[in-house]
């Protein structure tokens, strides 16, 4: 039997499980701790994670999980007696007992009582600076420690934190390099490979990274660092509360001999006999993980450059910004307090169900992403060259993979709709350079992170892909009112919905870009409708009245062939596949785009049609056999929460709506499954299938970012390519669309649009073309002068219209 018959039996007897359930009235669960922690999440190679609900006993990890932990213990002394409150306690030392977990979007804290005289409060800070771009690229996350009496009188108390090398490498038997600096101001440990090998990963783990644990030199009496091996580090502290510095020279295995283990690299502090931690002073310390260059990109001249983290044009060596960073903590602690606040606010607005949701998703999302500055043609750094790069964390390892940015979307137009732009404009800059030849967007930038080196490979997602794009540039254009995008990739956009209208008429084989069985959905049809209607938009903003009118057009005749084959015959949903069967069905995210943009293309109907639809089904899957919700489509046993989220944001119920939330907050609350926090599950187990610690889960802001407001777009004075002008009359839009355009005329256009691409990528005309397109380029470059990216696909659609 073949995988696929195989799992259509399995769904094929789930459905009629399900079935059989529908009567089943099922309770609403509460949203119980997720089961894992964020600690120090801030960069795709700083995700430090640990087991919620033991702490003292688990040994924080990678948040791949890959046997990875990555060694980091607290301690605290009280007159004597060591607590041990992180790191895996295998040395028998006490532990605290847990008072209590926090988690905010920036934080998480939690509450401790040493014995019966101490106290503690241990907060994990990843700052989210949504206005500081170069904070937000400084790769260091604090923890720090606030103590009180517990019975009021005065305490002798030491505190000591320590990390193993497991930090700077996924390779665990490597060899690594050390030093210990202190400044006036700060005092940390260095350590890195001693054969670091640039933009490689071991495991996930970057090659080429140095960490850094740091602490103000001044905290306490004074701050003691040492290296030392593992037992006799942690033994020194629980008998003396202070650190013997073994003379372990400046190298060694990561994981130190067999009779001394893991040496470790610490730092201790004598606090003094105390009542409590002074307010706003409690014990700090930064790890962070650094890696510079961080990324390899190809201009779009082709040339490789190294781009480096933005940090550097404010702080130019490694001292200054941990100095900086310790010295902003206070600063940074109020930041982070007013945006959890913020956000909290905001998601308390939608709904209770909804707020406790958001905090799970906010650092792992914005961990996904890198700040990067190049050095300019006069070595200095270029301020006007900023770009940030995402990583698909938990899945590929791709680079701005374009739906991975698509679900985050919300996310990022919620802190700061420029970091969106940031993250787009190197797409669209590969794409309209000479190295990019295919008519639709690409699925990503390079297929493994850091090497952002352009991916013009042929693939079949070119409806998803290429809407995708055209929502989010519209989407990020409404929101921050900034007309750059749009006006300077307007010939690239205008090639992709060129592209979209032939092939939703005629898709071919299409998927979306997740393993779904089906081909041309309708769900995924109608994101390039809508696509197809953004550039409509997008063509009004840059007052192109021609494309407006021509592409809003098409995209009412699509939505108007898409409704006939779409939706099932009772009008109730939207089908898994086009024109087929009537009791299928499929999650109808894409109606978020609908939304998002305020397209208008969906009748309202049809929203509470769904809504009805989705009632009835999440009541059914939140019930015991399906508890972590619905499936993308029935052929599936698979749950995406970003979907379901983009999903919940459209709903006309507000109950459907957190009915569809709980079972995300149950699959994230869960003990069951390897790692929560996870785009793709299984709906019956919890189960990761990929996306741990995925930005993708930045779509948990989707029902925010429908409720921000659209600004007038500015369109910036410097005109957009000069190709673009005069191939706007003779491109193809122009002329077909002359007449008026009914369905028949629609499909006459999509017959001829298939020819001629079918005709395009025969490989005998291929090299013709290329040739022809090159020379053409070459030649508008020359005469034009100042262009600036002239688009090739626009020139394609020329040799099109002189074929016909
Ligand atoms: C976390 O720790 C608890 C208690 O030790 C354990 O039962 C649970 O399986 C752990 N969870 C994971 C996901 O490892
Ligand atoms: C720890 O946090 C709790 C809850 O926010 C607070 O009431 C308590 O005062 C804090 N304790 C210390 C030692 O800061
Ligand atoms: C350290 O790693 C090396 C290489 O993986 C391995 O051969 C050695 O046994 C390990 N040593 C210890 C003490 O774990
Ligand atoms: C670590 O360094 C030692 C001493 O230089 C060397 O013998 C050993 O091969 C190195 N190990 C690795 C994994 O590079
Ligand atoms: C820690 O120190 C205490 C008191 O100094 C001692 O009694 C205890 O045995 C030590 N713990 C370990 C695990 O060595
Ligand atoms: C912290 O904020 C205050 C008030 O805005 C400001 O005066 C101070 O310079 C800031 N400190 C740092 C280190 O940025
Ligand atoms: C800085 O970057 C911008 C944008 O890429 C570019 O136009 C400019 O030439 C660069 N400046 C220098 C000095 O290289
Ligand atoms: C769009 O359709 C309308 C009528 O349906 C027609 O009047 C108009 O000319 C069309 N616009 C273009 C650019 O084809
Ligand atoms: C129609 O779809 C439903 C739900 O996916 C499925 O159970 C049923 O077997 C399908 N019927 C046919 C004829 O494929
Ligand atoms: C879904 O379940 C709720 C209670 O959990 C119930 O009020 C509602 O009527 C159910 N809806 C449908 C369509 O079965």
């Amino acid at each position: 039997m073949d995988p696929y018959s195989l799992r259509f039996t399995h769904n094929l007897l789930l459905f009629l499980y399900l079935i059989a359930l529908l009567s089943t009235c099922v309770a609403s669960q509460s949203f119980a701790n997720p089961a894992w922690a964020p600690l120090a999440v801030r960069s795709p190679y700083l995700s430090c994670w640990n087991n919620a609900s033991s702490p003292l006993s688990a040994v924080p990890s990678f948040w791949n999980q890959a046997g990875a932990t990555l060694g980091w213990t607290g301690m605290i002394r009280v007159d004597g007696v060591a607590y041990q409150w992180m790191g895996g306690n295998t040395l028998g030392f006490r532990n605290p007992t847990v008072l209590g977990l926090e988690i905010t979007p920036t934080r998480t804290i939690y509450r401790f009582q040493a014995g019966s005289t101490m106290q503690i409060n241990v907060t994990y800070l990843t700052p989210i600076e949504t206005e500081d771009m170069v904070k937000q690229s400084i790769p260091f996350s604090y923890f720090y420690l606030d103590a009180v009496s517990a019975d009021g009188q005065p305490h002798e108390v030491q505190a000591y934190v320590d990390i193993t090398g497991e930090w700077v490498s996924g390779d665990r038997g490597a060899n690594i390099s050390w030093t210990t600096t202190t400044t006036g101001i700060s005092t940390f440990h260095e350590i890195s490979l001693s054969e670091p090998a640039q933009y490689q990963e071991v495991a996930d783990q970057a090659q080429d990274a140095t960490v850094y644990l740091a602490t103000l030199s001044g905290t306490g009496s004074s701050a003691v660092p040492a290296v030392n091996y593992l037992v006799p580090s942690r033994m020194d502290f629980n008998n003396s509360g202070v650190v013997t510095n073994a003379n372990l020279g400046n190298s060694g295995p990561m994981n130190g001999s067999s009779t001394n283990p893991w040496p470790v690299f610490s730092v201790s502090a004598d606090l003094g006999r105390i009542v409590q931690t002074p307010q706003d002073q409690p014990l700090v310390w930064a790890i962070g993980v650094v890696r510079n260059p961080s990324i390899s990109y190809t201009t779009a001249t082709g040339a490789v450059q190294d781009r480096a983290p933005y940090f550097l044009v404010k702080y130019p060596n490694i001292e200054s910004v941990i100095d900086a960073f310790l010295g902003d903590f206070s600063n940074s602690t109020n930041r982070a307090i007013a945006l959890d606040a913020q956000i909290l606010a905001d998601a308390a607005k939608i709904s209770p169900t909804y707020s406790t949701l958001v905090s799970t998703a906010v650092r792992q999302t914005i961990a996904g992403i890198e700040v990067t500055v190049s050095k300019g043609s006069d070595g200095q750094w270029n301020t006007s060259d900023v770009k940030m790069f995402m990583k698909d964390v938990g899945t590929s390892g791709r680079v701005n993979p374009v739906e991975i940015l698509y679900a985050s979307f919300p996310f990022f137009l919620y802190i700061n709709p420029a970091y969106a732009a940031l993250l787009l404009e190197p797409l669209l800059e590969y794409q309209s350079s000479p190295q990019y030849t295919q008519p639709y967007a690409a699925t990503d930038l390079g297929t493994s992170y850091p090497k952002a080196h352009g991916n013009n490979g042929a693939h079949s997602q070119g409806i998803e892909q290429s809407a995708n794009m055209l929502i989010m540039v519209l989407a990020h254009a409404l929101v921050s009112g900034d007309g750059t995008l749009i006006s300077r990739y307007y010939t690239t956009l205008r090639t992709w919905t060129s592209y979209l209208i032939p092939t939703i008429s005629n898709p071919g084989q299409q998927f979306t870009a997740d393993p779904q069985l089906v081909t041309n959905s309708p769900n995924l049809l109608l994101k390039g409708i809508i696509g197809v209607q953004a550039m409509a938009k997008i063509g009004s903003l840059l007052v192109r009245d021609d494309d407006t009118s021509a592409f809003t057009n098409y995209s009412q005749s699509l939505m108007q062939m898409w409704k006939s084959s779409a939706i099932s015959s009772d009008g109730t949903h939207i089908l898994e596949t086009y024109g087929g069967n009537q009791s299928s069905w499929s999650l109808p995210y894409n109606l978020y785009a609908d939304k998002l943009l305020q397209t208008n293309l969906v009748d309202n109907a049809l929203y509470s049609a769904e809504t009805s639809f989705l009632n009835k089904l999440s009541n059914v899957t939140t019930s015991s056999a399906t508890p972590f919700g619905v499936p993308v489509d029935p052929s599936n046993t698979q749950g995406n929460a970003a979907w379901t989220l983009m999903t919940a944001a459209i709903v006309t119920d507000p109950g459907v709506r957190d009915d569809l939330v709980r079972p995300v907050q149950q699959q994230i609350a869960s003990k069951i499954a390897g790692f929560p926090y996870s785009r793709v599950y299984y709906v019956d187990s919890g189960d990761v299938v990929s996306g741990r610690a995925s930005p993708a889960l930045g779509a948990f802001f989707a029902p925010l970012a429908l409720s921000l407001p659209f600004k007038s777009v500015t369109i910036p004075p410097t005109p957009p390519a000069a190709s673009t002008a005069s191939t706007t009359k003779k491109s193809i839009v122009g002329p077909a669309v002359g007449g008026v355009l009914g369905g028949l005329a629609l499909l006459i256009l999509a017959a001829a649009f298939w020819w001629y691409w079918r005709r395009r990528n025969s490989p005998g005309d291929r090299g013709h073309s290329d040739a022809t397109v090159s020379a053409i380029f070459k030649a508008s470059r020359s005469n034009a002068g100042a262009v600036e990216a002239t688009d090739l696909h626009t020139i394609h659609f020329h040799q099109n219209n002189e074929y016909k």
